[in-house]
């Protein structure tokens, strides 16, 4: 496999499960110095063991980190950053799904759900900017959601931090192009990890399952793999996406053609 991330210092969030996970090792195996940090130790060791076995866990560090509660982030990132000296790449890839009538979100999961997606986003790209910034060719890969630009029915709250995240990465794309800086936001759809997995998402009663119809992977094989989202940010992230920025890439298995 090509080494397109030598010497790269990288950031990924959600780095103890599904996604993040599969882009950790990917980012490992391609040469990357990464940081997985999630809230779970559970995951993290788990993403320690995998590397380990892949190989790749030499230049890997972890962080156990609540990513919903700003002090943590205050406190604990700036020295995460320095401790690698300094940052290339992040990748805010953390997040929670909850589902519920529109009717009954209730203010709580709201807050919740925008708290732990969508300010996350904004409060870890904002104390790792100057880091990015300094590193002259930096990249931010946001997590966006299929639910953000198609009818997602139960998933309003959800869908809005989503839609949020796609806002935040534009400005800040056009914001510091000039300084070399680009910012993207991942829009998978489908994907089997934790989020997906069968028990992990509770529906409420009544929901209308026909609303669905329209988000089955046009390909076959169900659900997508997430080392296909991880190869898809690896390219991103790297030298070969150096014209992309300001926009989405969609990776749904073409569930929303
Ligand atoms: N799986 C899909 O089909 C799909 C579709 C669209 C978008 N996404 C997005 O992809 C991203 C990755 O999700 P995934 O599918 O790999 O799910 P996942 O549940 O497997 O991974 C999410 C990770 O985020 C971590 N996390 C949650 N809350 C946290 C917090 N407060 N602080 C720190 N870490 C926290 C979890 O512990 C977990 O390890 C998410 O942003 C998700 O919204 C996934």
């Amino acid at each position: 496999m090509e080494k397109r991330f030598e010497a790269k210092r990288i950031f990924v969030t959600g780095g103890g499960s599904g996604i993040g996970q599969a882009t950790v090792t990917r980012l490992l195996y391609e040469g990357g110095w990464v940081i997985a940090a999630d809230i779970s130790q559970k995951g993290l060791q788990e993403t320690i063991k995998i590397a380990t076995e892949l190989g790749v866990a030499q230049h890997l560090r972890t962080l156990e980190i609540d990513l919903s509660n700003e002090l943590e982030i205050e406190q604990k990132l700036g020295s995460e950053i320095e401790s690698i000296g300094g940052l290339d790449v992040v990748v805010n890839a953390a997040g929670i799904l909850r589902a519920a009538h529109f009717h009954e979100t209730t203010l709580e999961l709201w807050n919740t759900l925008i708290k732990t997606n969508l300010t996350s986003t904004f409060l870890v790209t904002q104390k790792a900017l100057p880091a990015l910034l300094q590193s002259g060719k930096g990249v931010i890969i946001n997590f966006s959601s299929t639910a953000a630009n198609f009818a997602h029915p139960y998933f309003a709250a959800y869908a809005a931090t989503k839609g949020g995240i796609q806002a935040l990465t534009h400005a800040i794309a056009a914001e510091y192009a000039s300084k070399g800086l680009r910012a993207v936001s991942i829009v998978p759809g489908g994907i089997q990890t934790g989020m997906t997995n069968e028990g992990s998402l509770k529906f409420p009663d009544g929901i209308d399952t026909s609303l669905f119809s329209k988000q089955v992977a046009a390909l076959p094989g169900g659900l997508g793999s997430p080392h296909a989202v991880a190869a898809a940010i690896a390219m991103l992230a790297s030298e070969d996406g150096r014209f992309i920025t300001g926009t989405e890439l969609r990776i749904d298995g073409g569930a929303h053609m």
